[in-house]
């Protein structure tokens, strides 16, 4: 048997079944966990996954929704570009394809936020095209089966993947199960070709894989060159009136884009300033503790300030013009706050319940 029909055989065997997408052949269903997919871990994913589908049963009703609406559901899960292009993505599909997912793999591709690997993995779960995929778990059984040498985020190498994930399936028997295939690829590197002690004496391809014969696991997918990420410091202002916090949006370029956060300054000067701002403040703001966040190009240093505030006002000019509001500290969870801004609020909802504020 030849690499793709070993694979098939071995999904059907001992391959995932019950994840709550191999339920439909909905490509709106798949499309969306497929994205939630990309960059997230499927049991972070499940939870998400299905709260989504239960307040957006049909993609006319994601498409209909609010950004803010959107971003809410995705909030936690991280890469928030993916929920902005779901977003206009499903209103894509509503205005130029009759709200009918596209078929063809080239159509599905020519959607905001879907690359080629998504675009064939949509067709072939959904309408069993011959189209092959190339995400992390594919690059790296093919580098060890193959013994493909080289970055694979390199130009030549990248090609000769996707050309030899074509050629795979061309290989293959006439009928090759594609829905079975796919996710056979996906589920032999999550749970047989991991990164680590690849489990080689269980594989179905190990009595042809080139890793295996020379003992080269370890070695393969070259490993990338890791550039030291550059560290960003912020401050951010806690400011609350009784049960709220002042939080504003995002602007939509940049990190966090439409997710609501919380005002930002760069010195303790500013600070002062916008102490002024915020109406006869004279309390000094409290130092909470500082933290890290790492993005995948940088890492943020965030130190927050805790300051009172006796008054409910807004700023509706604050230079960026972004939009401001009064969150009450009991509808955190239901906001489109980034993990590390919510995290911080439920820690100060914990210690702010705990001790009389003054100015509450
Ligand atoms: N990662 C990306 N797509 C997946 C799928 N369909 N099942 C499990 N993990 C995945
Ligand atoms: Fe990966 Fe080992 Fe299977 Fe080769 S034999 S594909 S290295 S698990």
């Amino acid at each position: 048997m030849q690499f793709a029909d070993l694979i098939v055989a071995w999904q059907k065997t001992h391959g995932r079944h019950h994840l709550p997408w191999q339920k439909t052949r909905d490509a709106y269903k798949v499309w969306l966990s497929e994205i939630m997919l990309q960059q997230t871990q499927v049991a972070t994913v499940i939870p998400y996954y299905e709260r989504f589908l239960a307040t957006f049963p049909t993609i006319n009703r994601l498409a209909n929704a609010s950004q803010d609406e959107v971003l809410a559901l995705w909030a936690g899960l991280g890469y928030y570009a993916r929920a902005r292009n779901l977003h206009k993505c499903a209103q894509t599909v509503v205005s130029d394809w009759q709200g009918i997912f596209p078929r063809q793999a080239q159509d599905i591709m020519s959607l905001p936020g879907i690359g080629q690997s998504t675009a064939n993995a949509i067709a072939a779960f959904c309408f069993d095209a011959k189209t092959p995929i190339m995400d992390g778990n594919v690059k790296r059984i093919f580098t060890r089966y193959y013994g493909i040498e080289g970055q694979t985020n390199k130009r030549e190498v990248e090609k000769r993947l996707w050309d030899q994930a074509h050629e795979n399936i061309e290989l293959a028997s006439k009928d090759l199960d594609m829905p079975a295939y796919t996710q056979g690829q996906m589920d032999l590197g999550a749970t047989i070709c991991t990164r680590s002690k690849p489990k080689c004496n269980v594989c179905p391809l190990q009595a042809s894989c080139y890793a295996r014969r020379e003992n080269r696991q370890a070695e393969l997918p070259t490993p990338k060159i890791k550039k030291t990420i550059p560290v960003r410091s912020v401050k951010m202002l806690v400011l609350q009136h009784q049960d709220r916090i002042l939080i504003q949006q995002r602007p939509e370029q940049g990190i966090w884009g439409g997710l609501w956060s919380l005002p930002e300054f760069q010195s303790e000067q500013e600070l002062l300033t916008l102490q002024n701002d915020w109406q006869q403040t004279r309390q000094t703001a409290i130092k909470l503790a500082a933290f890290e966040h790492v993005f995948t190009h940088f890492k943020l240093h965030i130190q927050p300030y805790w300051l009172k505030c006796p008054h409910l006002s807004l700023r509706e000019e604050n230079g960026n013009g972004s939009k401001q509001q009064w969150l009450p500290l009991d509808r955190l969870e239901t906001t489109a706050l980034p993990a590390p801004v919510l995290k911080l609020l439920q820690g100060v909802h914990q210690f702010s319940g705990m001790e009389d504020l003054p100015g509450s």
